[in-house]
């Protein structure tokens, strides 16, 4: 697999592509918004230039990267693609019409990925010309510096699919891990629930945001506390995930912290709105 899009030019879109191109990789980024691509081509050149100056890169490196990224508006571009990674918001309704718009415009030999951190591979495959051929690959923020993908099958899913985006995640030099369709999969499925904890610890007024971080990040060994974790990440997606979670367990464990979802009504996003918990 050489040519491949990437649909969403949020945070993950811009990285994974980035991390593709730095492996050799022709990718086409993709978003309807034309700011959007602006912002992403501009973030993708300012980490380009902080690896040349550290001397991680070349400049002959940073050329031939640069040349292999293509920056479109229109979702026509990724047609004759060997992969299509989406990269959309975490919304169910927006990701299948998405995958309703991609039948008309993919050929009979690309394979559609999904980035999605808890939603059904199997659901969204469904609403695909070809499910056998849609399948889930989570990369992990930021996508040019995490190591795992995780790698989800859809009931329809084929063994040809699965066998053929874990050789590309070989190729790019990731690790994979294979996991059963269940939301949230690996990683969510224990990394949000504790991010919301922290949330209901700081709505309950039992330590300050600073407090809770520092408890986490000196008494868990963890490289950033929950909440600074939870800016990073963005409010909107772990409240979206934990609502997923929510629903499709049934359980009261998962329930959203209120105050999540008061931080995301008052559009305190974390660090894309350049204020969440802390301001930026
Ligand atoms: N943020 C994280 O830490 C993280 C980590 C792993 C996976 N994910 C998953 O990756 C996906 C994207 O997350 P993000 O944080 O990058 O989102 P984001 O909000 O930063 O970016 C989403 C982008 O998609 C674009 N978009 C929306 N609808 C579109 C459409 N129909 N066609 C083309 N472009 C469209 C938007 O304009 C925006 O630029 C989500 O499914 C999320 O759950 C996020």
């Amino acid at each position: 697999m050489q040519d491949v899009a990437i649909i969403g030019a949020g945070q993950m879109g811009a990285g994974i592509t980035q991390y593709l191109a730095m492996n050799n990789i022709n990718v086409t980024l993709i978003d309807y918004k034309e700011s959007n691509i602006k912002r992403a081509s501009g973030a993708i050149r300012n980490s380009l230039n902080r690896l040349l100056s550290k001397e991680k890169i070349s400049e002959l490196d940073l050329v031939g990267i640069q040349d292999r990224i293509h920056y479109s508006t229109a979702l026509s571009s990724c047609s004759e693609m060997d992969l299509v990674i989406e990269a959309i918001p975490e919304e169910i309704e927006k990701k299948e019409q998405l995958l309703i718009e991609l039948n008309g415009i993919l050929n009979e030999h690309t394979i559609v990925a999904t980035n999605t951190s808890s939603l059904s591979i199997t659901k969204l495959g469904t609403l695909f010309k070809d499910p056998t051929r849609v399948i889930g690959l989570h990369f992990f923020n930021p996508a040019v510096i995490m190591p795992l993908v995780e790698i989800i099958r859809g009931l329809e899913t084929s063994k040809e699919t699965v066998d053929k985006v874990t050789s590309f995640i070989g190729n790019i030099n990731k690790e994979p891990v294979f996991v059963q369709d269940r939301s949230g999969f690996i990683v969510n499925r224990i990394l949000i629930p504790m991010i919301n904890e922290a949330f209901f610890v700081l709505q309950d007024g039992i330590a300050t945001a600073e407090e809770i971080d520092k408890a986490m990040k000196l008494g868990s060994n963890q490289p950033m506390g929950p909440l600074e974790l939870a800016d990073f990440i963005g409010l909107d997606t772990c409240l979206s995930i934990m609502e997923t979670l929510h629903i499709n367990f049934g359980e009261d464990k998962y329930r959203p912290a209120p105050l999540l979802r008061k931080y995301v009504e008052a559009n305190r996003l974390g660090r894309k709105t350049k204020k969440g918990i802390y301001t930026y």
